[in-house]
Parts: structure tokens; C-alpha cells; sequence
């Protein structure tokens, strides 16, 4: 999106793409950030780029581009604007910089981490390598640059079976989540090495809660993020990116959901289909949650946290994203 594509803005206007998760009271102590912020992005030539686990005043409010981590990637290549705030975490800026080196990138709070991408270090591909000698590596975007850039390729929840079955070989090197790479290796049949990383959201679901959303919630459908253990997956009906959960609930429309991953998603969801019920046993990412519209607009005034890459290994990660952004 052109940064003259950003009409004037009017809140009590935007209101209706809320109105059924943010009581009206609560809306109108987001006025004065958001009009704040729809301003600085006229006056700065930025747009912001939202992870489907922002809040919905975020998210629904001030968001110009929103999606799962392969559409935030694949929309970064695409941006006119001179600036980019990445409402998300830490990897997803570093992922839109090497994108776009020339362009500024922003993240609102730098200890937007995740625990993934804490979880591993380029020595660990190092020793995976000498161990499994020829395996290609295979990396969850939720890395940092440098464990990308000792990597082979990239890939996300959204495109992970793709990127396997496009190596054409039959054992590869996955990280750092060993709960994706499981889920996956179940369904491409391809031997899947793995590293002990885990998502701090996901791992803390259990079988046993979807069996008592089940219990509480007859005729529901479960749909459960591959970051989640298998065992999680087994019991529910569907298992796919956020993007995926989305496309499921708009083309399959199912009467009573639950969305066993982060809890804004489900908000986000609820507010675009106020005709599905969805039972939310979420749990909150710590690092999602740093963008409040206080930090997004702070960054817009300051120009800071800006996001670089160091230059030393800024080519050999882009070429991993690259190089899964061109499987289709
Ligand atoms: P998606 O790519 O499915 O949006 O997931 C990103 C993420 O961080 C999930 O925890
Ligand atoms: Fe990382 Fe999990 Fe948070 Fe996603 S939800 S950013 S994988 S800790």
C-alpha cells in the first residue's frame, strides 16, 4: 500500500470493524494513539505490517497489511512506503529488512523475542550438519539472521510441507521447533532430524484440553497451530498456519470453533464473524504483546527501535527466504 492510499482518518467510522470485540467505552480511550498514529504514518511514509496475534485495536485499528508470517514475508517484498513498522516480534522485522535493505524498519519494542528463535545458534546447525552429513537444513522463520544464514532454506507453518516435498530428498535437517518438525515428518513421510526448541505458547496445550472443549462445547471444531505437540494435533480436526485457521473458518464457516493457539487470533477472527461462536482457550505470547498502540506510536515519533542486519550474514539469509519464497 502507497502511503497516499491512507485517507483522512475517522474513529467512530472504524468502530464497525470492532464493534463486537471492543465494548464502545474502551474504543474511545484508543482514539487519541490511533489518530495519533494514522497521522505519523501520512506524515512519515509508513505502513504497518501486523501479525495476526496483535490485539484487535492494533490489529483492526491501525494495521495498513495483516497476515501470518509467510504473508507479512511475502507482502514486505511488495511495500512502497520508505518505512516499515513491523507489528510482530523480532524475527519478522529482521525478515522484512532483509527484504527491503534500503527501506527503514521498525520494531516497536526490541525484547519482541521468541522462544524459538532463543532456542538455537548457528554452532547447533554446525554440529546438525557434521552429524547428518548431505541433509539439507531446513529453517523455521522464527530464527534470528544468523541461524538463517547457515541454513539451506526457510520456511514457515504455512508453507513447511511444500518447501520439504520441493528438496526432493529423503531426510532433512529441521529447526529449531521439534513439535513442527514432527507434525510435519508425519505428513511428508521424509525423515525429519530436529533441535529441542519449542514455542512457550503452544507447548503448554494438552490433548486433554481440546477433549474438555469438546466435552464443553458439543459439535465444535478444533483447529490447532503445528507449533503445537503432536499429540495436541492427533486430537484436533484441523492443523494449519494462522493463515490456514483463517481460510478454514471463512470457506468452511463452522458454526462453533476453538482455536487452540495464541489468543488474539481468535479476537481478530470474532470480529470479522460475529455470526460463529468461537470458545477461546488461548494462551497470551509474551513478546506479540509488547506492540501496544502506545509503543507502535512512540516508534513512529522517534524513529526507533530500527531494525539492521549485520552485513556479514544480511546475503546468505536472504537468499534462505529467497529461496522459499520462490516455491509456490
Ligand atoms: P504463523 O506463521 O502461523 O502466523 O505463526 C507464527 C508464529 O509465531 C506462531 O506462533
Ligand atoms: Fe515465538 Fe510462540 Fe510467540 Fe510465535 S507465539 S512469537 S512462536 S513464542
Amino acid at each position: 500500500m502507497s502511503v497516499s492510499e491512507l485517507s483522512a482518518y475517522d474513529h467512530a467510522a472504524a468502530y464497525d470493524a470492532v464493534r463486537h470485540v471492543i465494548p464502545e467505552i474502551e474504543w474511545a480511550m484508543y482514539a487519541e494513539d490511533i489518530e495519533a498514529i494514522q497521522r505519523l504514518k501520512r506524515e512519515q511514509d509508513a505502513v504497518i505490517l501486523a501479525h495476526n496475534y496483535m490485539t484487535p485495536e492494533v490489529f483492526h485499528g491501525v494495521a495498513d497489511i495483516r497476515g501470518d508470517s509467510l504473508a507479512l514475508a511475502r507482502e514486505a517484498q511488495h511495500v512502497d512506503a520508505g518505512t516499515i513498522v513491523l507489528a510482530g516480534v523480532h524475527f519478522m522485522a529482521e525478515t522484512a529488512k532483509l527484504l527491503n535493505p534500503a527501506k527503514r524498519v521498525l520494531l516497536p519494542d526490541l525484547r519482541s523475542g521468541c522462544s524459538l528463535a532463543e532456542s538455537i545458534t548457528p554452532q547447533d546447525i554446525a554440529a546438525l550438519r557434521a552429524q547428518h552429513p548431505g541433509a539439507p537444513v531446513v529453517t523455521y522463520v522464527n530464527t534470528s539472521a544468523t541461524v538463517k544464514a547457515a541454513s539451506d532454506i526457510c520456511c514457515t507453518s504455512g508453507n513447511a510441507v511444500q518447501i520439504i516435498r520441493s528438496l526432493g530428498v529423503d531426510k532433512v535437517i529441521m529447526i529449531p521447533d521439534q513439535y513442527l518438525a514432527r507434525n510435519i515428518a508425519a505428513l511428508t513421510g521424509v525423515e525429519v532430524v530436529t533441535h529441542p526448541g519449542a514455542c512457550e505458547v503452544h507447548e503448554r496445550f494438552t490433548p486433554l484440553d481440546i477433549v474438555q472443549i469438546r466435552e464443553g462445547h458439543p459439535g465444535v471444531t478444533v483447529l490447532a497451530h503445528p507449533e503445537c505437540p503432536p499429540d495436541v494435533v492427533a486430537e484436533a480436526d484441523f492443523a494449519g498456519s494462522t493463515a490456514d485457521m483463517q481460510r478454514y473458518v471463512e470457506t468452511e464457516h463452522p458454526v462453533s470453533v476453538a482455536l487452540i493457539t495464541e489468543c488474539s487470533m481468535s479476537d481478530n477472527l470474532a470480529a470479522q464473524h460475529p455470526d460463529l461462536e468461537f470458545v477461546r482457550p488461548c494462551n497470551l505470547c509474551p513478546h506479540m504483546k509488547r506492540n501496544t498502540l502506545g509503543a507502535i506510536r512512540t516508534a513512529l515519533e522517534t524513529g526507533g527501535p530500527e531494525i539492521d542486519v549485520d552485513s556479514a550474514v544480511a546475503e546468505p539469509a536472504r537468499h534462505a527466504i529467497e529461496r522459499m519464497l520462490a516455491v509456490r
